[in-house]
């Protein structure tokens, strides 16, 4: 694993213990909304096998769950060791398999997937364009013809009044309020740098078609602070 890549999870590892907390702190409890609502875009799909990838504390996972037929397997694939305790750790994390890996090469047969999802997590993978379709197209390859890519992602509002806001917000709160509640200061420092560089819906979507998906489509929420993408293979 590249030096870049094991810093990041040794990041995630560190912050796993207070990771949902934080979130729902920030977002006022809206991250949750978020996530059922990306997972009632899977459910639009049905199928027999949904994959959850950057699966974290399983937040995404378990929602899939909710939403899926019974016959549908879950699986939620993740790096990081105490994220994924702490996922498995849940009451109803038996209805869901948790896979230890890395997302970028994923130990899954190729067309083998009805849906992929990835929440809040594809702006630690990457920034640069190349690498993000890179990894882009290895979920496309593992979800099947038709196959539904979902990610739900914080993005750039258009209003210059609302991204000031949201900016503002998200380097002086969102930087002391993850520092105080995980007590990590360089995690919170990164990842609200990656919130504040992530790409618009528009750009999001282009960097989408590149990997080889069409159909594409986004949903800007929250005067774009949050977009959920869905895309066909
Ligand atoms: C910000 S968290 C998002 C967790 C969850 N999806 C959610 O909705 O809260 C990002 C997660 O991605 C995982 N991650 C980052 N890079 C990864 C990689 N290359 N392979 C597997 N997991 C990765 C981290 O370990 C972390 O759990």
């Amino acid at each position: 694993m590249k030096a870049m890549s094991k810093a990041i999870r040794s990041m995630f590892d560190e912050v796993s213990p207070t990771y949902e907390l934080v979130n729902h702190t920030i977002t006022f409890g809206l991250d949750t909304v978020w996530r059922r609502l990306a997972a009632v875009f899977a459910a639009r799909k049905g199928g027999a096998v949904w994959v959850d990838v950057c699966s974290g504390t399983g937040e995404m996972a378990l929602s899939l769950r909710h939403f899926a037929a019974t016959h549908t397997r879950v699986i939620g694939v993740d790096f990081s060791t105490p994220m994924l305790k702490k996922a498995a750790s849940k009451s109803e994390a038996g209805g869901v398999l948790f896979m230890l890996a890395d997302v970028k090469t994923l130990p899954l047969r190729s067309s083998s997937l009805d849906v992929l999802t990835v929440a809040f997590a594809i702006r630690n993978l990457h920034m640069s364009k190349r690498a993000l379709v890179g990894t882009l197209e290895e979920f496309h390859r593992v979800l099947k013809p038709d196959g539904l890519f979902i990610s739900l992602e914080t993005s750039q509002p258009s209003s210059k009044l609302i991204r000031w806001l949201f900016r503002s917000y998200v380097k002086w709160l969102v930087k002391t309020i993850g520092r105080t509640i995980s007590s990590s200061s360089s995690a919170y420092s990164y990842l609200s740098s990656t919130v504040l560089r992530f790409y618009g819906a528009e750009d999001f979507a282009e960097i989408i078609r590149e990997a080889g998906f069409s159909r594409i489509r986004f949903y800007s929420m929250m005067s774009g602070i949050v977009a959920i993408h869905e895309a066909r293979k």
